[in-house]
This record gives C-alpha cells, sequence and structure tokens, in this order.
C-alpha cells in the first residue's frame, strides 16, 4: 500500500479554540468507560498498526474519544464531518492540537466543502472507512472505484447509512465487508432510542427555550428514535400524537399509549413537529397549509429531506432568523411556521448530540467492528455483516460492570432446563 501524501494537514475553524475542546473531551470521556478501556487495550496492542483510516462521523467530544481510541491503535486516522452542522469547532481544534488527528471539518460549511471534504478523504487512500450515513462509501463506490483495491471494509454508524448499503448491496455493487453498527443491540436499543430521545428535546429547548408541558408534539416515526422521542417527550408533559406508515409500528404507538393519526390530521394539531423517519417529504406542502400560526418544525433523521423546506420557502412571503437555529417563514396565508436547525438533525445542531454515556456503547462496537475486520481481512465475504454478538454481550457486559450494576447467571440446573425439551408439564 502506497503512502499518501496529504497537501494540507487540517481544515478547521479556529485552533485556538483547542484549550476549551480539550477539557470538554476530557469531561466527556468521565461517560465513556468501555470505550477507553478499549483505547488503553489498543495502546498496547496496535491492531492498526501500518493502516489508514477516514472516519466520517459528527465531530463531537464523543468521537473524539472514538478517534483518539484508533489513533491509539496505530491508525493514520483524519476525521471528516458527516454533517455540516455538527460539527463542534473547539473539538476539531483540540483533536488536531492536542492529539495530532487531523480534521477537515467545520460547523456551518456549505455543500461545496462538505462535498470537498469527502474527497479529501478519499485522497487519503483509506483501507478502513468508518461512517455515518454512507456518504464516503457512496462516493469511493461511485467514484473511485480504482482505490477499492486498497479497502479493507466499512463500518456504518446509522439506519439512514444501513438503508443505502442495502440499496447498493442489492445493485451488486457493495464489492467489501461493510460492519453494520447500527443494528448491534448495545447500539440502537441506546443510542437511537434513549439518545435520541434526551437530546432531540435538548436541541428543541436550547433552540427556543418553550415550555413542553402541555404542547401537542408530533413524532413522525415511531422506530427506534421515535420510540426514545416520543417517551421523552410524554415525560416532559407533552400530549405526543404519533404518525407512522407501517401498521405494526402503529399498533405499538397506540399501545404505548399515544394517540396515532395521519399527518393530514396531526398537521392541524400539533404545536412542535419532530421528525425521525428516515425517509423524504415527511412534512410537506399540504401540510404546512393547515399547521396553527406558529407551529414549530424540526428533523433528526439523518438527511435535511424530512421536512420539505423548499415547499415551505415556496408558501413564505417573509423567512427571518428570530433565534439561533430558530428562522420563522411567514406564510402568504397570513400564519407562520418556525423551523429549528434548517431542518437538519437538531439534536447535534442546537445541542451536542447523544450524551456520552450511550454514544461509549455505540462507538465502542465502532472501534471493535474495525479490528473485527483487520483481524478477519480477506475472509470476510462482500456485503453487510452483523457485529458478532460476542463482541455486543462483551460491551454490555462491561458498560453493567462500569455502572456498578450486578446481575444473576444461570444456576446448573436452569442452564440444563433451556436446554432440554423433555421436561414439560
Ligand atoms: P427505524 O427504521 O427504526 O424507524 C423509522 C420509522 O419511520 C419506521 O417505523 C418507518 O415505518 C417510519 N416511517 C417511514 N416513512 C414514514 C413516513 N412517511 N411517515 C411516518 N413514518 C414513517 O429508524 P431509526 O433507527 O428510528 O432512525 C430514524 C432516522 O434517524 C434515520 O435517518 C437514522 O439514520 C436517524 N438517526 C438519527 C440520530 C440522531 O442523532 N439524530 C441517531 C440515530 C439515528
Ligand atoms: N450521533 C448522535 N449523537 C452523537 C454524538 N454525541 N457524537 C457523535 N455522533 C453522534
Amino acid at each position: 500500500m502506497t503512502a499518501t501524501i496529504i497537501q494540507q494537514k487540517y481544515e478547521i475553524k479556529d485552533i485556538s479554540l483547542a484549550p476549551q475542546g480539550k477539557q470538554r473531551i476530557e469531561w466527556a470521556g468521565r461517560e465513556m468507560p468501555v470505550l477507553r478501556q478499549i483505547q488503553d487495550r489498543f495502546a498496547q496492542e496496535k491492531p492498526f498498526a501500518g493502516l489508514r483510516l477516514v472516519a466520517c462521523c459528527h465531530i463531537t467530544t464523543e468521537t473524539a474519544h472514538l478517534a483518539i481510541a484508533l489513533k491509539n491503535g496505530g491508525a493514520d486516522a483524519i476525521l471528516i464531518a458527516s454533517n455540516p452542522l455538527s460539527t463542534q469547532d473547539d473539538v476539531a481544534a483540540s483533536l488536531v492540537a492536542d492529539y495530532g488527528i487531523p480534521v477537515f471539518a467545520f460547523r456551518g460549511e456549505d455543500a461545496a466543502t462538505y462535498e470537498r471534504h469527502v474527497q479529501t478523504a478519499l485522497d487519503y487512500k483509506p483501507n478502513i472507512i468508518v461512517d455515518d450515513g454512507c456518504d464516503v462509501v457512496a462516493t469511493i463506490v461511485k467514484e473511485r472505484q480504482h482505490q477499492l483495491a486498497d479497502l479493507i471494509g466499512t463500518t456504518e454508524e446509522t439506519t439512514t447509512g444501513i438503508v443505502r448499503l442495502q440499496a447498493m448491496f442489492k445493485a451488486g455493487v457493495l464489492t467489501f465487508p461493510a460492519m453494520n453498527v447500527n443494528d448491534a443491540d448495545t447500539k440502537h436499543f441506546f443510542d437511537n432510542r434513549y439518545g435520541t430521545g434526551q437530546s432531540t428535546l435538548d436541541g428543541i429547548i436550547r433552540a427556543t427555550n418553550v415550555l413542553l408541558a402541555g404542547k401537542n408534539i408530533v413524532v413522525a416515526g415511531y422506530g427506534w428514535c421515535g420510540k426514545g422521542t416520543a417517551l421523552r417527550a410524554r415525560g416532559l408533559g407533552a400530549n405526543v400524537i404519533v404518525t407512522e406508515i407501517d401498521p405494526i409500528r402503529a399498533i405499538e404507538a397506540v399501545m404505548d399509549g399515544f394517540r396515532v393519526m395521519p399527518m393530514e390530521a396531526a398537521a392541524a394539531e400539533g404545536d412542535i413537529f419532530i421528525t425521525v423517519t428516515g425517509n423524504k417529504h415527511v412534512i410537506r406542502e399540504e401540510h404546512f397549509a393547515v399547521m396553527k400560526n406558529g407551529a414549530m418544525v424540526c428533523n433528526s433523521g439523518h438527511f435535511d429531506i424530512e421536512i420539505d423546506l423548499k415547499a415551505l420557502a415556496s408558501q413564505a412571503k417573509e423567512i427571518k432568523e428570530v433565534r439561533n437555529f430558530t428562522q420563522e417563514y411567514r406564510l402568504n396565508n397570513g400564519k407562520s411556521v418556525v423551523v429549528l436547525g434548517e431542518g437538519r438533525l437538531i439534536n447535534l445542531a442546537a445541542a451536542e448530540g447523544h450524551p456520552s454515556a450511550v454514544m461509549d456503547m455505540s462507538f465502542a462496537n465502532q472501534a471493535l467492528a474495525c479490528e473485527y475486520l483487520v483481524q478477519n481481512k480477506g475472509k470476510l465475504t462482500p456485503g453487510i455483516h452483523s457485529i458478532p454478538e460476542v463482541v455486543d454481550r462483551e460491551i454490555a457486559r462491561l458498560k453493567l460492570e462500569a455502572m456498578g450494576i450486578k446481575i444473576d447467571s444461570l444456576t446448573a440446573a436452569q442452564t440444563e432446563y433451556i436446554n432440554s425439551w423433555t421436561s414439560g408439564t
């Protein structure tokens, strides 16, 4: 594998922000005991020695700990952002200044810069890609087939990325192994549900400072993220309405005690709308038209396509910034609709993303998935691979241990009983 010369060492907003970033990274580490153990082991064992690794993630204090783990493991690692609005510039500065990890990301980068950074990442000729949303992987497949010989494999963080990988596999273009981090139990049970649940409401509160108690909050999508968001919104005293397209998930929402109805009906009732579907145009022209004056809309799904902002803009006579992360669209019908975080992931745009305690498990999965790819280099078939169950359970075991929680184990008689078919009534 040939060495690559990077023209530029990093591209961040302001290196002088490093001291604040370092302080925040260290604070996050307190809640990431599992990943910190992996950092220590990797520093001894160097599983990535001699390998180039690109991570396309939200640049947060938690991602910093993943990057440190990979670097401790001997990887020549660089970071780019997986979303233009999610980069924490102080963290990017500290990663460069204090940890020697090149970062090409700054908060508010435009689409052209975002795409340029994806190209920068690929100029690095990665052996491993850690992706969040599949943008880097989709680009190498579309534009740089000649680099696939260098690629050992990839890991994918989020539901939307997995959906894209599945489409690539169906189309016959996924010619390398991709580790499905999202579907590990220690990832989506906690990150997508409790992480998105808390941080989405955190984002709405930081953006608006509105009281949620007594508000009608419409949650579009009752998957892992939707369940967590609805649960936490109810906990804050909101009346939660769920919209779905899947009949089973809709029944779950009903039996969890939420009102379920089509968006067409929910649009007229909601005070705050949150989309978490991974789908496009879930809130669109006909819905904006019937919303209450001052209704707020935001998104916590991966891409900024869930709310049709173009359609909203076409109904608006004025768009005005009324607060940080908060734009009021004054509509031709005399009412206004307030958009939070430009329709991008509100938990990362207006807040700090998931709390460190859940990212501990998500990124433990990422780090161990990278190690698994290297340990099984040349042996894994092209396609999507689950995180091995032993790895998933070991992460859970370490997390419980760090939380100081003990659980029961099977007695010999119980083990025998559950493995037997002969004893019945
Ligand atoms: P999921 O597949 O578990 O749930 C999505 C749900 O949306 C499904 O139940 C589906 O039936 C429903 N849905 C699809 N189209 C719909 C429509 N038009 N109207 C109503 N419901 C619809 O996925 P998930 O794990 O909950 O992830 C959802 C999105 O959130 C993805 O884009 C994912 O990548 C993203 N995500 C964001 C964060 C974050 O930090 N904000 C974290 C994890 C995942
Ligand atoms: N996705 C959601 N929250 C995150 C966080 N805190 N860091 C990195 N990626 C995230």
